[in-house]
Parts: C-alpha cells; structure tokens; sequence
C-alpha cells in the first residue's frame, strides 16, 4: 500500500479508508486495554493518533514503540472520541523500522531547553519545535525565488571562494592548501602564495554583492542567495559565522527605488509565511511568543518610516534615554539604538539612509555634503538591522578616489571598476540575512536556533 504523508491526512480526512503511515513515534501512553501513540512524520507540527487495541497486539509487539522510534502502521482512519484531536488511525499492523532505547535517546522526555537542544543539534529537527522553525525555514527560501522570479530578476550564482574583500571588515576565513606547518616562504620571509592552490591568498566569501554588480549591469536585475562567511568574534544571538545572505542587485534603480523592493520583498516574504505556514506560525506563537501573528501582520499593514541617520541621531540624543554606548553623530549605530528607535519611538519598521561615510563601505554613493553616502538600512522590531543596502557610486572617479583613500589594494579590484570603465549606469541593491527573517518569522530570539547547523565561535560540531 501506498505510504500517505500525515499532512494529507489532515489535509484530506480520509475518514473510513485504510492508510499506511510511516514516522517517528512522538509518546505512548495507554493502559491495559488500549495504547495510544502519537506519530510525526515531518510534513507537519501536527501528530497523527494511532491507537492499538490489545485485544490485537500484545505488550511484546509494542514494547519496541517508544519515543524516538520509527515505525509503519497500516489501519483505518476513524473518527476520534478522544479530545485533542479530530481523527485517528486504528491499527491493523505494525512494522518497526529502527527502535531508540528509552534510555539512550536523548530527546526521551519532553520540553527540553532550546540551550539543551541547541547540543543535540543533529537530532532537534525532531523536535516538534525545530520541525515547525525548519519548515518555515525552507517555505521563506522559496518565497523568496518566487518573490524575484515573478518580478523578472535572474537568479545569479556567486563564487563562495573569492579574493577581495567586498565589505573591507577584514574578518575573513582564508583559504588554503598549504601546509600549515611548513609555509612556503619568499626571500624577505613572507608566505609565498604563488605556491598556494590559486596561487594568490584566497578567502571565504563576505558577500556576493560585487559579482552581483556584474551580473546586474548585464542582465539588469539579479539576486543571489547563498552562504557567506564572517570570521568576526562576536557572539550574540544574532550574529553566525556561516549565514545565508539574500542580495539583490538593479540596474537603472536608485535609493528610493531600493528602499521599496526592500520594503516589497520582506512583507511579500512575511505575507505567505502566514498564508503558508499558519499550523507551524501558531505552534512557535503559542509555545514561545503569544505576540507573534499580531507582530507580523503589523509589518505587512503598515508602512516602514523612512528617515536619514542624521535624523535618527537626534531623537537619540533627544530621547532622554541612557545608552550603554553613547549616541553622536559619526558613531555605527547598536542594536539598543536601532531597537530604541523602531520599538519605543516608531513602533514601525525604520527604514535609515546616508550615515556617515566614514562607517560604511567603498562601494556606496557618495553624496554632495562630502560626508554621507546614500546607505540604507531596514531595521525590524526585536532584531535591529535585518537588510543593509545602498545606492552604488557609479562614478569611475569617485570610486576609485575612495578606494584610494580607503587603501584598498587595486590589483583585487580592477575586475569592479571595469562596470564603471564600460557602460557606467545607477544601480542599487541590499543584502537580507536570511537567518534575520527566519528569527523575526519565527518570534525566535537566538539565531543558533533558526539555522539546522549552526557556525558560531567555537563551534563546529554538527
Ligand atoms: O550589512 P551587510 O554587511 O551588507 C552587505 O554585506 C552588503 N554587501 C549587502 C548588499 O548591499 N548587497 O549584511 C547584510 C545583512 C545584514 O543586514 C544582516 O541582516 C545580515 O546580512 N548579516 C548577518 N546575519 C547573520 N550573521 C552575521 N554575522 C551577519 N552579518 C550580516
Ligand atoms: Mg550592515
């Protein structure tokens, strides 16, 4: 017979019909006469109820059903009298595919602390928690396809392994062949790269963005989405070493035009997570955030403030508020500025333009006042900076005066300039942290726990 997923189950009711069902066995309880189990099987944060009449099976049989174990139950699906749940499958028969000795398996009793999980990361997917996170996780990924593709952008593969630097932090995982060991070295005692695998240090990628830059100014609009890589040290519950960056790239598009496919995108993005994950949105806001589906929807009905940093600075420093980092002009702003403004302030998304360019990146429009640059940044409730973008200067003068300035070293970059050399044109794009999206649709609050695996300082385990 034909195997049937329990999210059909529920979705079609099959009331009457004899189904076959295959998943891992979630409780068992009972008593002499009837045992109840309580089986997922991943396509949904709901169980399926199988009951086992003893009149039918014995003790010996079930004794291998245990939480954790994977199982095949054929029987009929009928109306339940029990409360909790609509329907459930009265077996017929019962194959065991792997048992999980009760005394091993380390997701036996329920209610386990997300910190607890977060150690048994191979095997959380399991949880009725990771399940719905995961889900949603993957029901956002192809949103986000859709998103772009209905909208005529090209999906643009980037290299992961590049040369430059794209954001200039610095903090990057290089790449090497090398012996670490017994480093090859040059005459005046410096590591000779020419003898490394692409005969030039190479690192993990930042960002996608600059390759994005020539894809766009070929094919007019793109987006990537891939992983990045960060070596910085810092441990938030925001921050991963390894995060999927979502980044789109416009030709003929400028800062304005940028801040409303931001605002477009993330809502599009939100809007069918609701209508596509309702079970698994309600699960996580009942369990761990009753403002959830309410938070939500206020983002996708309302629209995102738009000021400039300068602005943004002074109801900072208007705001009588005692920051742990102090606000005045020039300064990157932090997560308690960010969240000051969007929570207590707005109460709405902010979308903040032209910061200082003495904080933001070579590649970003320089504007007239010698100081700002045409930055934008989408600041979300709880999460602070979820999209950082920018109109890009287009200028083969200004940027390279820039560059210049900042001492980035040219031989990397002669490949950017060359889409200001050729055909010059004004264009914008932004980066999304797709972990950032996942924490804010989920109402999570560590990005370790929206990630299967995560990348952190220190660990690497899973
Ligand atoms: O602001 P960032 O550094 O911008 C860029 O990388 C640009 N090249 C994007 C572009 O214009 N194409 O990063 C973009 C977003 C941030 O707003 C944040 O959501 C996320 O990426 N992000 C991280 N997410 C998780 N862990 C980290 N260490 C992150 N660093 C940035
Ligand atoms: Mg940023």
């Amino acid at each position: 017979m034909k195997r049937i997923k329990i999210v059909d189950i529920f979705r079609e009711a099959p009331l009457g019909q004899t189904v076959s069902v295959m998943g891992w066995v979630r409780t068992r309880r009972g008593n002499k006469n009837v045992q109840f189990v309580a089986l997922n099987d991943g396509s949904t944060v709901r169980n399926l109820q199988i009951v086992f009449d003893l009149n039918e099976f014995n003790e010996e049989q079930l004794k291998a059903v245990t939480t954790g174990s994977a199982i095949h139950v054929d029987g009929v699906l009928v109306e339940s009298m029990g409360k909790g749940q609509s329907f459930e499958v009265q077996a017929k028969s019962l194959e065991v595919f792997g048992t999980a000795d009760p005394a091993e398996y380390p997701l036996q009793k329920k209610g386990h602390t997300l910190e607890f999980l977060r150690e048994k990361a191979h095997l959380r997917p399991r949880t009725a928690t990771f399940g719905a996170i995961l889900r949603i996780r993957s029901t956002l990924a192809f949103a986000i396809h859709k998103f772009f593709q209905e909208r005529g952008f090209f999906y643009l593969n980037t290299p992961l392994i590049t040369a430059s630097d794209c954001e200039g932090a610095g903090a990057m995982f290089q790449v090497t062949t090398l012996p670490l060991d017994k480093l090859p070295l040059t005459e005046d005692g410096a590591v000779d790269y020419s003898k490394d695998f692409f005969g030039k240090p190479t690192a993990l990628t930042v960002s996608g963005q600059l390759e994005g830059e020539l894809g766009a100014t070929a094919l007019g609009a793109i987006y990537t989405f891939g992983p990045t890589f960060r070596a910085e040290n810092s441990n938030t519950p925001r921050h991963l070493s390894e995060f999927w960056m979502i980044e789109p790239e416009v030709s003929f598009f400028d800062i304005t035009d940028n801040m409303q496919l931001a605002e477009d995108f993330v809502k599009f993005c939100i809007g069918y997570a609701l209508d596509n994950c309702r079970d698994d949105i309600e699960f996580l806001a009942e369990h761990f955030d009753k403002e959830l589906v309410e938070r939500l929807e206020f983002v996708l009905h309302n629209e995102f403030v738009r000021l400039s940093y300068t602005e943004g600075i002074e109801i900072l420093r208007n705001s009588g508020r005692k920051f742990e980092f102090p606000v005045e002009w020039g300064v990157d702003l932090q997560s308690e500025h960010e969240r000051y403004l969007v929570e207590e302030h707005f109460r709405k998304p902010v979308i903040l333009t032209d910061y200082p360019r003495d904080i933001k990146a070579f590649y970003m429009k320089q504007n007239d006042d010698g100081r700002t640059v045409r930055a934008m940044d989408v600041l979300f409730p709880k999460i602070g900076e979820i999209i950082g973008g920018s109109e890009r200067e287009a200028d083969y003068d200004k940027l390279m005066a820039r560059i210049e300035e900042m001492g980035i070293p040219m031989k990397d970059m002669w490949w950017y300039l060359d889409t200001r050399r050729f055909g010059t044109v004004p264009h914008s794009g932004f980066g999304l942290g797709f972990e950032r999206l996942v924490l804010f649709v989920t109402g999570m609050t560590n990005i370790r726990d929206v990630i299967p695996f995560p990348r952190t300082p220190n660990n690497a385990e899973f």
